[in-house]
């Protein structure tokens, strides 16, 4: 039965019924539509969210933070996370399918950083998320992007974030820290209109409901739970003055060194709140060097790092990307291989950090930004030291 007619059938039964039954009978007709909507939205959506299959694993991973407890600061927290989150499906044949809007660019295995959706890193553990946006051909949406890559013509921001909104209603316990940048070399515009959407976006309802509102700094799990807290990657410069209502942590690309071994990024200066960050991302060392140097430099970077967060500034955010590339070496290292290797005799990065991790169990990481996060089995398990 097609919905209008469910809707006709369902009003017209309830012009009949008592008053009290008629409501029942528009509530249910309201949660249909809705329920309906949010199926659409959520199929929009579906190049860039996945589709949610709920948690098949045991339930360590898909609502981990139950285990602490409301006072628990997100800073003291071992959070695993996801860089370049919306790549997963970015594989040759989607680069073939959407090469008639970017024209040709690098394969696709330079921009593809993961392999499994947004909805299965919700449920695989992951908290906190990298995405990128820009807009969408046309200029008028706002989607997700790798350097040139486009990740989907279609799915938008409110369509993923829609995503996000309905796992958390399933998972009310789960606190998610999304960060978002604005992607250059899409070729798309980068201009007032962008961020003014985006304002919209996080100032109107139901972001309002599902965004944490505090401004500068990084509450309690308590206060994060069933909800989404802004690590702002972008600016509002071009913005007029009186748009000022801010929320989540500002992470200022200004203090954000390019490929930075250690960035200080203070992003509340009155309250001496620091990020501590590891975004060693392209790997310098000499061309022609292979795959074993290489990941050995990402690995000692990344470890030095969590290190830091495990033995200094308790009360400070770290976050430790452990993913990279070196896309110009002869030959090449993609962000797989960094992650996972280059075949069975070169370890990557990942299988590096696991037995790392296991040995330090119970230690605050901080955030950790992982590739291809769920292709080493038990790597979020060491981040979470379940
Ligand atoms: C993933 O990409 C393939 C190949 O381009 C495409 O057929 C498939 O529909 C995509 N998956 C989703 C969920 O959009
Ligand atoms: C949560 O606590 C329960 C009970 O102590 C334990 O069985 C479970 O493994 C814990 N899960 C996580 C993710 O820590
Ligand atoms: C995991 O599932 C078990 C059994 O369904 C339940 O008792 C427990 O509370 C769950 N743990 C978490 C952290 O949700
Ligand atoms: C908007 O996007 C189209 C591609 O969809 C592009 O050709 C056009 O130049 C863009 N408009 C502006 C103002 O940049
Ligand atoms: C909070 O937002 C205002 C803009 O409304 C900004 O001026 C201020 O610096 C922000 N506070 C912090 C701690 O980031
Ligand atoms: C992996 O990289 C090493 C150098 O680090 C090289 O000796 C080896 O041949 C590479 N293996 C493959 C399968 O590419
Ligand atoms: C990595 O760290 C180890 C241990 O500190 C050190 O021996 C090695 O020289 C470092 N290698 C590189 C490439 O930085
Ligand atoms: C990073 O810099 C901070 C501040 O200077 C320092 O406390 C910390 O130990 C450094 N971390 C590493 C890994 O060098
Ligand atoms: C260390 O790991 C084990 C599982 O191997 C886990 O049961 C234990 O709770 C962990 N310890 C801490 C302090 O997290």
């Amino acid at each position: 039965m097609s919905l209008l007619l469910f809707a006709t059938v369902a009003l017209s039964l309830g012009a009949f019924a008592s008053p009290i039954a008629r409501r029942g009978e528009e509530q249910k007709a309201q949660t249909v539509l809705a329920q309906s909507a949010l199926a659409e939205i959520l199929k929009q959506g579906a190049p860039i969210l996945g589709y949610d299959e709920g948690c098949s694993r045991s339930n360590a991973t898909c609502d981990w933070m139950a285990n602490y407890s409301d006072d628990t600061k997100i800073v003291h927290m071992s959070i695993p996370g996801t860089h370049d989150a919306a790549t997963w499906n970015y594989t040759q044949a989607t680069q073939d399918e959407f090469i008639r809007y970017t024209g040709e660019i690098a394969a696709a295995e330079y921009y593809q950083c993961q392999e499994h959706s947004l909805f299965q890193m919700l449920n695989g553990g992951i908290r906190a998320f990298d995405l990128r946006v820009a807009y969408n051909p046309g200029n008028d949406t706002i989607g997700f992007h790798h350097s040139e890559a486009m990740l989907s013509p279609t799915a938008t921001v409110e369509d993923v974030f829609f995503g996000f909104y309905s796992w958390l209603d399933k998972h009310p316990t789960e606190a998610l820290l999304i960060s978002v940048n604005h992607e250059s070399s899409t070729g798309t515009p980068d201009d007032a209109k962008l961020y003014e959407h985006l304002y919209d976006l996080f100032n109107s309802s139901p972001a309002t409901e599902y965004w944490v509102q505090t401004n500068g700094t990084l509450g309690t799990l308590g206060e994060a739970r069933g909800k989404m807290t802004l690590l702002q990657r972008f600016s509002y410069d071009l913005l007029p003055a009186y748009d000022t209502n801010r929320i989540g942590i500002y992470l200022d690309a200004d203090q954000w060194t390019d490929n930075g071994v250690n960035i200080t990024l203070v992003y509340n200066e009155a309250e001496d709140q620091v990020a501590y960050i590891e975004d060693y991302y392209d790997i310098g060392v000499e061309t022609g060097a292979g795959a074993a140097e290489n990941i050995l430099w990402k690995y000692n970077a990344t470890t030095a790092h969590i290190q830091d967060a495990i033995d200094n500034h308790p009360d400070q955010l770290y976050i430790s990307f452990a993913s990279s590339e070196h896309d110009v070496d002869s030959p090449a290292e993609t962000p797989r291989i960094m992650a996972l290797g280059n075949g069975t005799d070169v370890p990557g990065v990942n299988q590096k950090l696991l037995p790392w991790l296991q040995e330090r169990n119970g230690s605050r990481f901080g955030i950790i930004m992982l590739d291809f996060f769920d292709s080493v089995p038990g790597l979020v398990e060491a981040i979470l030291s379940v």
